[in-house]
């Protein structure tokens, strides 16, 4: 889900791909305007990242602009950064040295760094990066319109206020790259837990919860226009909060998902991410009631050991953990759960890497995201640590971790031979135009034969008869 994510192959990297993605939508290729103003802009980092990129799309598209996939043609070019990793930031650099070079062949146009980096970076970016003409944070968007004004003025302009409130939620994305199947809805935003290693408090600011009849509306209107799945994000799904200012009324997360599984039977529901320490077994339990809720929890641990995760202030120790994921195999004994892994935290013994190793194999996830740790300025565990275990160390420990998770997902889908699976079809594989791909409850990807007269957005069952640690394949039955 993230940059860079440095799996080896065979794991899935499901958003690897989408890294530098240009957002764009067909339509507005022939609704241009002659004369009008075109934006391009490019996508780094999470998948709320790219949700934000469709906010701005639809604040752009509002203000007379469209969007085109040509650097060559744009009047303006966005990149929406991540900050979580070093290496995700170098990414964004060596992008905006290509924007230079654009810039100087064509001085009109206008560029602007969006999202995490602007916030933590901000006027550095106008100060040493001259080419940089806005700036704007992730809760600053609205004022997107207002700040290119002044910029083609000349002007450079930066606005990366963190907001208390900013919701977004009277914004209906323009939904860019999209299958016309699957769609994400962004049900909250920024982070109050500050993990010790993480920037994304102090990029993304305080944690506020959009109203839910938004959100539901949102999901409502996908489901009409023929979207068959809705993943609801936030960094910390579980800590969702609603009061009703007028009911006094409070909407929780396990609240907020019954609502829009209610929205229709045939309208999937998927969540990300999941905190253990939050993580309510009322929230198993309505997953449990509804079909169409998937079988599915990203559950990141981080580390197997107890005094890396108090380190990390992930405020559970591995107990903790261990009995979060055995309430998941009481109440939902065919959910799949998958998690986030850091290697070479501050101070991470031979031995405390072994306990998370042992924790992939005992939690059985069925895949994770795993990184090496990278220090990230002004975060606690700078502040507090040293970041102490060498490179190669923690590179060859994220190596074991890699290798041990491939073991683990091959064996969990393994398991899934012969059985059947009803799949929402998205669309074709990425290998043939002759298999269509889709997700199965547990979210893992299954490819399998076209049959006439079938399209994406249906449902189907189909039977595995062959898998990779990556994938399953089989036939519809
Ligand atoms: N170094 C390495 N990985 C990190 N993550 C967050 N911050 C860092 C960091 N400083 C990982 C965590 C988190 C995921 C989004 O990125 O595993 O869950
Ligand atoms: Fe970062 Fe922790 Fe918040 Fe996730 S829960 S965004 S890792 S601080």
């Amino acid at each position: 889900m993230y940059d860079n994510n440095p799996t080896l192959e065979g794991v899935k990297t499901i958003d690897e791909a989408r890294q530098g993605q240009v957002l764009f939508r067909e339509q507005w290729d022939h609704t241009a305007v002659a004369g009008g103003k075109q934006f391009y802009i490019e996508s780094y980092g999470c998948q709320m990242n790219f949700s934000d990129s469709e906010i701005v799309a639809s604040i752009l598209g509002e203000a007379g602009f469209t969007a085109t996939r040509n650097l060559e043609d744009s009047d303006l070019i966005l990149i929406n950064t991540c900050s979580i990793r070093e290496k995700a930031e170098e990414t964004v650099r060596k992008r905006l040295r290509v924007f230079e070079l654009m810039k100087k062949q064509r001085p009109g146009i206008l560029v602007g760094v969006l999202g995490c980096m602007a916030e933590r970076l901000k006027k550095q970016f106008l100060e040493e990066e001259k080419l940089v003409d806005l700036v704007v944070g992730p809760d600053a968007y609205r004022d997107l319109p207002n700040l290119i004004g002044s910029a083609e003025e000349g002007g450079r302009m930066v606005n990366v206020l963190l907001s208390r409130e900013e919701t977004y939620a009277d914004i209906s994305p323009v939904r860019l790259e999209s299958n016309g199947i699957t769609a994400f809805i962004s049900i909250m935003r920024g982070c109050d837990n500050m993990c010790s290693f993480c920037v994304v408090p102090f990029t993304r600011g305080r944690e506020r919860s959009r109203d839910p009849f938004s959100i539901v509306a949102e999901a409502t209107a996908l489901f009409e226009n023929g979207y068959r799945e809705v993943t609801l994000l936030g960094q910390n799904v579980d800590s969702y909060k609603w009061t009703n200012p007028e009911t006094g009324e409070r909407v929780s997360f396990a609240n907020l998902l019954e609502m829009t599984a209610l929205v229709h039977p045939d309208l999937r529901v998927r969540f990300s991410t999941s905190h253990p320490k939050d993580m309510t077994d009322e929230v198993l339990h309505v997953m449990a009631r509804y079909d169409n809720i998937c079988k599915y929890i990203h559950l990141p641990v981080q580390s197997g050991n107890s005094r890396i995760l108090e380190r990390m202030n992930r405020t559970y120790d591995r107990p903790w953990y261990e009995q979060r994921i055995a309430a998941i195999r009481r109440i939902l004994p065919e959910a799949a759960v998958s998690s986030d892994i850091i290697t070479g935290f501050c101070s991470e013994t031979e031995e405390e890497h072994r306990d998370t190793l042992s924790m992939v194999e005992w939690a059985d996830f069925s895949m994770s995201f795993m990184f090496f740790y990278s220090e990230r300025p002004g975060t606690l565990a700078a502040r507090k640590y040293a970041d102490d275990v060498p490179e190669e160390v923690k590179k060859r420990r994220l190596n074991e971790v890699i290798r041990l998770q491939n073991a683990v997902s091959l064996r969990h889908n393994q398991r899934d031979i012969g059985r059947t699976f009803r799949v929402l079809i998205e669309g074709n594989s990425r290998k043939s135009d002759r298999d269509f791909c889709g997700r199965n409850t547990q979210n893992k990807m299954v490819v399998f034969p076209k049959k006439e007269g079938l399209k994406p957005g249906e449902y189907i069952w189909v039977k595995v008869r062959e898998v990779s640690s990556a994938t399953l394949l089989g036939e519809i039955v």
